[in-house]
């Protein structure tokens, strides 16, 4: 079994839409995602695909923390999904392995993302609280954060904001 895990390419809309009704519980993350790639708004949409089925996704997008009148602008992780039958077998951790080599290379300088407690400091991510930042929308224990470059997170605190296209889930 091999996995390829490489940028989302023309086509691959339809199976990626199916993998994330597959994977939560509602259609509500497909169709964000589709909204984020409908509005130019992915920076990212990466896929794992094994033996030439498509059972994982990653999307990236931006975000904004606004503190004391001024802005900073970095990538946000979400939403992630692996289809059912192929979770806990390193899929996910490989999405996130390459999607934080490909944010490093394109110069975002944090990440931020909202998750399992257990899974995400295992990829370098802390608790943003830890750093000054929360969610607009609370959650403060599921909230991470990690530098994508040395500084990255200097003088960054405050609020962060997700894509309007968030607001619907
Ligand atoms: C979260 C998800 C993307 C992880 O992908 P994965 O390929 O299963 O992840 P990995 O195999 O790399 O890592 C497995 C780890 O993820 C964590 N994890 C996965 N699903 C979890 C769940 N439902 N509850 C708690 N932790 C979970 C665990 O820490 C697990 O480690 P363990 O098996 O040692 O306990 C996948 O489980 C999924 O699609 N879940 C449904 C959709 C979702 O909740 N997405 C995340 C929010 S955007």
């Amino acid at each position: 079994m091999e996995l390829d895990v490489r940028t989302e390419r023309p086509g691959d809309e339809p199976a990626v839409h199916a993998l994330n009704v597959a994977a939560f519980p509602t259609d509500a993350e497909a169709r964000l995602v589709d909204a984020l790639r409908g509005n130019g708004a992915l920076m990212l949409s990466l896929v794992a695909v094994l033996d030439g089925v498509l059972v994982g996704h990653l999307a990236c997008s931006p975000v904004t923390v606004d503190a004391d009148g001024r802005r900073a602008h970095g990538v946000g992780l979400a939403p992630m999904a692996v289809a059912p039958a192929h979770q806990r077998q390193g899929i996910g951790a490989r999405l996130i392995e390459e999607g934080l080599r490909a944010m490093r290379a394109h110069g975002p300088p944090f990440c931020v993302v909202l998750g399992h407690r257990d899974y995400y400091p295992r990829h370098g991510f802390v608790p943003a609280r830890t750093r000054g930042l929360r969610w607009e929308h609370g959650h403060d224990d599921a909230f991470f954060v990690q530098a994508l470059s040395p500084g990255g997170l200097d003088g960054v605190t405050g609020v962060v904001r997700y894509r309007p296209e968030f607001d619907a889930l």
